[in-house]
């Protein structure tokens, strides 16, 4: 069954509120506090709605998370039966050091529809929708993905670009983008908003890929479903804990592949508000006492992509 559009914009007012209540950490050094703001605010917020809601991905399990934890409840009930994804705040070195990119994240779907990603990391392809979908694949190799991203688009390699974390883990894809001359957009954290760049000619970006955290996989895929974007994602168990947690929650094949419609299914909303500036939408500006904030909004069912502005007079 479809979600009703009007819940688009009680989800912009729960992300607008998260990112407005972490603001006041703003550059205070203090990725904590900054993230347990944004968390307390959002888990209040998501209370007030009319929804049975249960939390797939969230701030950790109950034992590491007192508040939004992986199968945690939320909502004043009612029929709606909601899986909810969380990143209260996406960039928590963003919001601590002042630095553009920080958001605040929310992807919900119908029960049983959004995938219940284990707090491992991923690694994950994301491709724009100029692209053919069967030319690209985690599979296939670095060289093989990138000159088939040129050739469908009839680009020269040296004009396509690359979008990935820049981490030490990245450097041997680095060193061969590097010598394939392709174009590198090096993030310092969020990909989220990274993997986003593939959704809109304006950020000039035709191939997200790399490793990242794998809720933020799942996150981004909400939206790059709506969008009609390619994304894949695998994850990486770095050690036996993480195996036993992701066996624990369903996961037999630990060296899965997982296509777009296996991560999320049916409609979906998702919301991501600017807390500082970034590529996808601006920060929170204070004006006359009211806090104006910028969310990127999608609804799979009604083809939705917009960026709502709202205005909120909140005592932080
Ligand atoms: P936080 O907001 O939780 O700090 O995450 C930021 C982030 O950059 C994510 O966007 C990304 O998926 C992950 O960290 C990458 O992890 P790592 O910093 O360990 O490479």
């Amino acid at each position: 069954m479809p979600l009703n559009k009007d819940l688009t914009k009680e989800i912009v007012t729960v992300t607008s509120r998260a990112a407005i209540a972490c603001y006041k950490f703003l550059g205070k050094n203090d990725k904590k506090s900054a993230d347990k703001a944004a968390t307390d605010s959002m888990r209040n917020e998501i209370n007030k709605l009319r929804i049975n809601g249960e939390v797939v991905i969230g701030e950790g399990e109950l034992d590491e998370a007192p508040m939004l934890y992986i199968g945690e409840k939320l909502g004043s009930g009612g029929e709606l039966n909601l899986d909810i994804a969380v990143d209260p705040l996406e960039g928590t070195n963003f919001v601590a050091k002042n630095l553009p990119g920080a958001l605040s994240v929310i992807a919900i779907a119908e029960k049983g529809n959004l995938f219940n990603a284990p707090e491992t990391y991923m690694d994950k392809l994301a491709v724009s929708n100029t692209v053919p979908k069967d030319a690209t694949d985690l599979d296939f190799s670095l060289e093989k993905n990138i000159k088939n991203i040129a050739d469908s688009l009839n680009k020269d390699l040296k004009d396509i670009t690359a979008c990935l974390l820049n981490r030490p883990r990245h450097k041997k894809i680095i060193d061969t983008l590097g010598e394939m001359k392709v174009k590198m957009k090096l993030i310092s954290d969020g990909d989220v908003s990274g993997a986003l760049m593939v959704t809109n000619k304006k950020f000039d970006v035709d191939i997200f890929l790399g490793i990242g955290g794998g809720p933020e996989g799942v996150l981004a895929a909400s939206a790059i479903d709506t969008m009609g974007c390619k994304f894949q994602g695998r994850f990486i168990f770095e050690n036996e804990r993480d195996k036993d947690r992701a066996k624990r929650m369903g996961i037999k094949d630990l060296n899965k592949k997982y296509e777009l419609e296996e991560i999320i299914k049916g409609d979906s909303i998702f919301c991501a508000t600017g807390i500082t500036n970034g590529d996808l939408v601006s920060g929170i500006k204070v004006k006359d006492k009211k806090y104006i904030t910028e969310t990127l909004v999608t609804h799979k069912s009604s083809d939705l992509s917009e960026i709502v502005v709202r205005e909120d007079i909140i005592k932080t």
